[in-house]
């Protein structure tokens, strides 16, 4: 059987995880692929950091380039622009295929990376990057390719929606459930990207070119987060029977196509309604389809890295079998719609 060199770069909560499986379940990994996935390395800062996961000291380097150069696939778990562009760019440049969970760095510079990916003949895939352990992008970008969507609406931030549901269920503030949302782990290291809504609009944007198969970035993206929302305004929806959900929402419109992420009131019976914690949710409606629900754990390090792994070993596939890559669908043109019209 072939052996593919898997580089990991990052290994915190997720990276961790991706780390633990590829090891223990490297038998069943290596069947799924056809490939044994052998985990070459993993790419630190501080190769003598404690570590969630028991791992042999010697994988561990402080050397990424040479790790991502000797590499058939690498694992992009570092997150944050830089130093994440330049080497993933580097991997696709000769030909070594990407799977990462990097929503910032997808929302910035995703036109040009699957760009490279399809120039070089490599894949990039980032199930992760949007709603963790959920299967999203594959089923918006290639199970629903033969349908039309009209609109993806979701719960994807999942330390904002903890926050949210813990003001409705206990009448708490924001600032008093902040610090429990953040102990819980979900949080990004700097927590101002959830609850000001930028985590959730980079996923917007990531989802919102994929559904309506056109480039949107992070600046297309109306984005307002929940700092704003007082124990008054979640007791006024309880009572109305509804409740505050932070949602992105992504549609096809009159006047275009619009994404955007704020506070929206839900009916108490709407599906999203019923989303509970920090778990994560994305509801779909397509003209054939018809309405379609994903629901599951949107972050943490075991789920996200089961979503890491999905697209490792799908990556994997593909490098065994040498099948040409499939053509990207056309770019349409579409009108972005500012939000004074969505609003309208
Ligand atoms: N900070 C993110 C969240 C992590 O709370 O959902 C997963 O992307």
């Amino acid at each position: 059987m072939k052996t593919l060199k898997v580089a990991l770069l990052g290994c915190g909560n997720v990276g961790s995880q991706v780390a633990r499986i590829l090891t223990q379940d490297a038998a069943v990994l290596a069947d799924r692929a056809g490939a044994n996935l052998e985990l070459a390395g993993i790419a630190v800062r501080n190769t003598a950091a404690k570590r969630d996961v028991d791992l042999p000291a010697d994988l561990f380097t402080t050397d990424a380039e040479a790790l991502v150069d000797g590499a058939d696939i690498v694992i992009e778990l570092l997150g944050g622009l830089e130093p994440a562009g330049s080497l993933i760019r580097r991997a696709l440049s000769r030909g070594a295929s990407v799977v990462t969970g990097n929503k910032a760095l997808l929302a910035a510079r995703g036109a040009e990376l699957n760009a490279l990916a399809f120039e070089s003949g490599a894949q990039l895939r980032y199930e992760a990057a949007v709603a963790g352990a959920i299967p999203i992008l594959r089923p918006i970008s290639d199970s629903l390719s033969g349908d039309r969507i009209t609109k993806v609406m979701g719960i994807v931030n999942g330390t904002t929606n903890f926050i949210l549901d813990a003001m409705d269920t206990t009448g708490a503030a924001f600032e008093d459930v902040l610090g429990q949302a953040q102990d819980l782990g979900y949080a990004e290291a700097d927590p101002t990207a959830d609850v000001e809504g930028h985590d959730a609009a980079a996923k917007a944007a990531i989802l919102a070119s994929l559904a309506f198969h056109t480039d949107f970035s992070l600046e297309d993206v109306h984005c307002e987060g929940i700092t704003k929302i007082t124990a008054a305004d979640v007791a006024a929806a309880k009572d109305a029977g509804m409740v505050i959900k932070l949602l992105a929402i992504a549609e096809r419109g009159a006047k275009g196509i619009g994404v955007r992420v704020h506070p929206t009131l839900l009916r108490r019976n709407h599906p999203l309604a019923a989303v509970h914690g920090a778990f994560n949710a994305v509801f779909v409606e397509a003209e054939n389809a018809g309405e379609l629900m994903f629901y599951g754990a949107g972050a943490g390090g075991a789920p996200t890295a089961s979503a890491v792994l999905g697209d490792t070993v799908a990556v994997a596939r593909r490098v065994v079998s040498g099948g040409p890559l499939p053509a990207i669908a056309a770019q349409q043109k579409v009108q972005v719609m500012d939000f004074a019209d969505i609003a309208t």
